[in-house]
């Protein structure tokens, strides 16, 4: 191949490169939206809608209960209801025990459960489902409505027990209460 041919398809193998290898088509912004799903601690990203325990209630009945067992004592799933005290690396970790933000419950449960059908609830339904696991572990009243705005507020218990490897990163431990 002559010296000008050879540049020339270094030059178009280089523009080829920088603009990607061409494979199927671009994702549209709400074509992402639709995926992009996650939930900062802080609340971030939290979609409209809203639920109660005494909604939540009904639909644990019906699509949580057999794994997570009545009121969500546990049964072949775990226990999301309890706070047994954690006294060595290997306790029994639960959400009202162990996790910092009330947030990753909403984010959970949406991405995941139930686990046989994720991303299968609606986010009335999520919100719901929430305010019923937490209000079933005396974090919220019965009757507290849970949506974008008054979840993030919801004080877990453990939420100062966490030494942060870089502090900086994180959202703040108090003043702005999470
Ligand atoms: C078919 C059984 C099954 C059903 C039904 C189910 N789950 Fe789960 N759930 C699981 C399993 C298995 C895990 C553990 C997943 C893991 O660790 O990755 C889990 C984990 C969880 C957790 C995290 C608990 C923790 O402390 O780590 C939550 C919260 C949860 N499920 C909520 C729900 C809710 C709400 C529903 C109803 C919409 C539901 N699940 C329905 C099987 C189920």
């Amino acid at each position: 191949m002559s010296t000008p041919r050879l540049v020339a398809l270094l030059l178009a193998c280089g523009t080829a490169h920088a603009a990607g290898p061409n494979l199927g088509q671009p994702l549209t912004h709400a074509e992402l939206a639709a995926w992009n799903i996650h939930v900062l601690p802080d609340g971030t990203n939290l979609p409209k809608g809203t639920g109660t325990s005494a909604q939540g209630a009904s639909v644990y009945a019906q699509k949580c209960a057999h794994c997570h067992g009545e009121a969500g004592k546990g049964a072949v799933s775990a226990a999301l209801v309890g706070a047994p005290p954690i006294k060595s690396i290997d306790a029994t970790k639960t959400i009202a025990n162990f996790w910092p933000y009330p947030t990753t419950l909403f984010d959970f449960i949406r991405r995941s459960m139930p686990w046989q059908a994720p991303r299968s609830l609606s986010d009335d339904e999520v919100y719901a489902l929430t305010a019923y696991i937490l209000a079933q572990n005396k974090l919220i009243g019965e009757n507290d409505v849970m949506n974008a705005e008054t979840l993030p507020k919801v004080k877990m218990p453990n939420r100062d027990g966490f030494t942060p490897r870089f502090p900086n990163l994180m959202p703040p431990r108090s003043g702005r209460d999470l």
